[in-house]
């Protein structure tokens, strides 16, 4: 039988020039590529605004890949680097999305076989809806009817509530539920990954997991880099969408919920709404009185407002 990653797949990453795509989603693929654990046929179309031919996007990836890892290996960069190619649009163009369908239709007729298809949307929250609504009406989303498809929407989801919830339905006209991840990447972190284990499965702290046995609880989400070339994003999204309605709010579920019924998915999620559910917003004067916002100052990173200035990704 078939193994799943033996499937041909077909990556489209949305925001393909970003800081995500450039620092995080291609590292992950080469490192894939390299231990052989990408599918013989595969292909990546990086689809975004600035203007690079295949050569120039395939050469940025690499200098950012180089600054990341002491060792890039040449031969599997040559294999790797073949199979990415860069769509020149903005968001808001029909023809991007006619000329992606045409892209994506080609590799499937060549491979003779339907493609699994992912489409990534490492981009910002407020060009996510009309990004889906392309899709659909250029319906693009038919090519992922059969197969394994999937649609991933980075964090965060939506700008509030009202973005957020009209986002979702988008969502759901486009893709069938089992399709959609709404992904933390912070939530696949082992720190992250061990709370549940480190709770539930280790007796010593499990009987003493309670409000009689802890006075509080802080969490501490530090970082050592600062905000570099993802300036125009921060600065719109800020850091209370950017960190703390997904990141803080995930790790404080994982902290404070009651032990699941089961550790499926299904019964994880309960507890994690039961105890969001259960929090009591701050009045605005407890606000006032309990929150501290602030720009870091230069230290070991430049100040932020020195950062931010300098916001566009530099090759
Ligand atoms: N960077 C990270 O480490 C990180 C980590 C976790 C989650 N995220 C999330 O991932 C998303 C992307 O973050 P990022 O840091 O990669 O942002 P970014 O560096 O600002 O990249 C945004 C991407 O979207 C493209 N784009 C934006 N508007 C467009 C339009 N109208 N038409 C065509 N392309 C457009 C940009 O294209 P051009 O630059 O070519 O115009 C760029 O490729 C955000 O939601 C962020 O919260 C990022």
């Amino acid at each position: 039988m078939e193994k799943q990653n033996e499937h041909p797949t077909l990556i489209v990453i949305f925001g393909g020039s970003g800081d995500l795509a450039h620092r995080k989603l291609i590292p992950a693929l080469y490192s894939l590529e390299k231990e052989n654990l990408l599918p013989k046929k595969f292909k990546i179309i990086s689809f975004a605004r600035k203007n690079f031919s295949n050569t120039q996007y395939r050469n940025s990836l690499l200098k950012v890949l180089r600054k990341q890892r002491t060792r890039v290996s040449s031969k599997v960069w040559a294999r790797f680097s073949k199979k990415i190619s860069y769509l020149q649009s903005s968001f808001e163009n029909k023809s991007g999305y006619e000329e992606l369908n045409n892209k994506v239709l080609a590799f499937d007729k060549q491979i003779k076989l339907f493609s699994n298809k992912i489409f990534y949307l490492a981009t910002p929250p407020f060009v996510n809806y009309q990004i889906l609504r392309s899709i659909r009406l250029t319906n693009l989303n038919k090519c992922c009817e059969s197969r394994h498809s999937r649609v991933v929407a980075e964090k965060p989801f939506g700008d509030d509530l009202e973005s957020a919830v009209s986002l979702n339905k988008e969502l759901r006209k486009v893709f069938r539920e089992d399709q959609i991840y709404r992904i933390d990447h912070f939530l696949g972190k082992e720190t992250v990954q061990n709370l549940l284990i480190f709770r539930f499965a280790n007796e010593l702290f499990n009987s003493i997991w309670d409000r009689d046995h802890i006075d509080h609880i802080q969490i501490t989400i530090s970082e050592s880099i600062g905000v570099e070339n993802r300036g125009t994003y921060y600065d719109s999204a800020g850091a209370l969408k950017d960190i703390i309605q997904n990141h803080a709010l995930q790790l404080l579920a994982l902290t404070a919920m009651e032990q699941p019924k089961h550790f499926d998915e299904k019964s994880i999620r309960d507890s994690r709404v039961e105890i969001l559910e259960s929090l009591e917003p701050y009045t605005k004067k407890e606000i006032e009185k309990n929150i501290i916002r602030g720009q870091y100052s230069a230290g070991k990173t430049r100040a932020y407002r020195q950062e931010v200035v300098e916001h566009d990704f530099v090759l």
